[in-house]
């Protein structure tokens, strides 16, 4: 178990018993009680989650092209059902669309002039309830992925952006503070080569269709136009941004910055109250001041809330506070926040986890979970000191007493053997294409529809394979990534009851 505030930490197997005389122990998997199958509960304000277990599961092998001829890569960055695309069909499948997100292309030795880009993958998927474990082989036919078309970025004057390590500063374009529609000093790739650099994490389809995307190097938010040009950019406060000694911008990725954001430690998160109009960014772990130097130290993250309901009038830091993230409980190590999702005013699912799994040296992970956190009870710290880099939140990750952060519970666990299994999976062992990918890193949700259970999800979630193919193409020259990592999808059946009834359906379009 990972180390939480005492406040937070919960376990409510057996108050869950209780109001179910026949259930049997709720944490035995696959148990049926009056609610479904139920493998694990969380309790958040007095609610009650409930995770039905993974039903689904589908992969896109790792030699999969893009239509540029790149690499399809890691699609998983972010997930978003494209509105209007998901429903039911009569025999009980489901099919839609995914809009997925590579972050900055095949950068294992060096970052690359890769364009940032959007894919649409078309699926269907068929939720698999049986008890008996699947082969590898049938598993995979329960979400049937496929690989649709891409949409590419343009910075400014339609020029392409890149995923190449900033050495530069853009300067911000005169009036840039009163008018949302002008850029704020921006990361670029140097001094003779200023186009917008992106390595992009999180994903926002609006209803006019533009995107809200978020971005490690600076870290900002962006609005794409539906065709992939520049439309406007969210620079967040002071505290965040990254600053040498002389207190100058620096966006590199490769160096420490002296205050803001740890270098890849970015707005991984992002997330949208369509109702309020309201978007929610979360770095990965603290920023440096905060304890971002060390994973040991860098648990207390950060949540920004923006306004954007009228975005080209006006963007408005409405929210901030302070999220604690799990660590492990032997080696003290924090588990980043990889994703996040607007559940309802307040609670957000969030997907965070260490790096451990197939693509990486350790091939046992020891946690992959998609949580639950709430702000309802915790400090608003927007337009504060907190804002001023100079006044870290926690410093050596020793959060301060004045500020009471977001209450933290554990939900959906990604690396249940039992649920693995179902799919020809596991955790650990044998190196092959059954092993649990390393780098899960996007949700998104979706309504089962059945009458019985009006508040059950699905909650999709896709890994990143980091372009890791032994057949790879990057900016059309082959490479050998030296190991196959396929790019694998998962969907589990949530109770969320506090979400707004019919909320989840507009945010998709259906
Ligand atoms: C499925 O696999 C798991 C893990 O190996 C095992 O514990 C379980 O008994 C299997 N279930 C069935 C129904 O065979
Ligand atoms: C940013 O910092 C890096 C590493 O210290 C340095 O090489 C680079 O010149 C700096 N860039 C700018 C624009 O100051």
């Amino acid at each position: 178990m990972p180390r939480l505030p005492s406040y937070s930490y919960v376990c409510v197997a057996l108050a869950f018993l209780s109001n179910f005389a026949n259930a049997g122990p709720a944490n035995l998997p696959g148990h049926t009680t009056p609610l479904g199958v139920v493998v694990g509960t969380a309790v958040l304000d007095g609610v009650q989650y409930l995770n039905k277990g993974l039903v689904g599961f589908g992969m896109i092998p790792s030699t999969m092209k893009d239509s540029s001829g790149d690499s399809l890569g890691g699609f998983g960055s972010a997930l978003f059902l494209k509105r209007g695309t998901f429903k039911e069909t009569r025999d009980g499948k489901f099919s839609g669309t995914f809009l997925a997100r590579p972050d900055r292309g095949y950068n294992v030795d060096v970052t690359v002039d890769y364009q940032a880009r959007q894919h649409e993958i078309d699926f269907v998927f068929s939720p698999y309830t049986g008890s008996a474990n699947l082969s590898f082989s049938d598993a995979q036919k329960m979400l049937q992925l496929k690989y649709r078309k891409t949409t590419y970025m343009y910075d400014r004057h339609h020029r392409k952006t890149s995923g190449l390590d900033p050495t530069y500063v853009r300067n911000a374009q005169v009036g840039s503070k009163g008018n949302p529609l002008r850029d704020p000093d921006v990361p670029v790739v140097s001094k003779s080569d200023q186009r917008l650099v992106l390595d992009v994490e999180g994903l926002v389809a609006n209803k006019d269709g533009s995107f809200w995307i978020s971005d490690e190097y600076g870290p900002y938010i962006y609005r794409f136009s539906a065709s992939g040009d520049l439309i406007q950019t969210i620079q967040p406060p002071n505290a965040v941004l990254p600053r040498d000694a002389s207190g100058s911008l620096n966006f590199t990725s490769m160096s420490n910055p002296k205050t803001g954001r740890s270098p890849n430690q970015g707005f991984e998160n992002l997330a949208f109250d369509e109702a309020n109009g309201i978007l929610y960014a979360m770095l990965q772990s603290a920023t440096i001041q905060d304890g971002g130097d060390s994973k040991t130290t860098s648990r207390y993250t950060r949540l920004f809330a923006y306004d954007v309901s009228r975005p080209t009038k006006s963007v408005r830091l409405v929210g901030e506070w302070v999220v604690p993230l799990p660590q492990n409980n032997k080696n003290g190590k924090t588990y980043g926040a990889s994703e996040m999702l607007f559940v309802s005013p307040g609670v957000f699912l969030v997907l965070s986890r260490d790096g451990d799994g197939k693509g990486s040296d350790d091939l046992s992970s020891k946690y992959k979970k998609a949580d639950l956190f709430s702000i309802s009870k915790a400090t608003d710290i927007h337009n504060t000191k907190y804002d001023d880099p100079a006044h870290p939140i926690a410093v050596g990750g020793i959060l301060n007493s004045d500020i009471r952060p977001a209450e933290y519970v554990l939900f959906v666990d990604y690396l249940d053997p039992i649920q693995l299994a179902k799919f020809g999976l596991h955790n650990g062992g044998k190196n092959d294409a059954t092993l649990i990918a390393s780098k899960w890193e996007s949700l998104a949700l979706a309504p089962v529809n059945e009458r019985a259970y009006p508040n059950d999800h699905y909650l999709f979630t896709a890994a990143d394979n980091d372009f890791m193919s032994r057949q790879g193409v990057s900016l059309g020259k082959p490479y050998d990534a030296g190991v196959d990592v396929d790019n694998q999808v998962f969907v589990f059946r949530v109770t969320l009851p506090s979400v707004k009834k019919g909320s989840v359906e507009r945010f998709i379009g259906i």
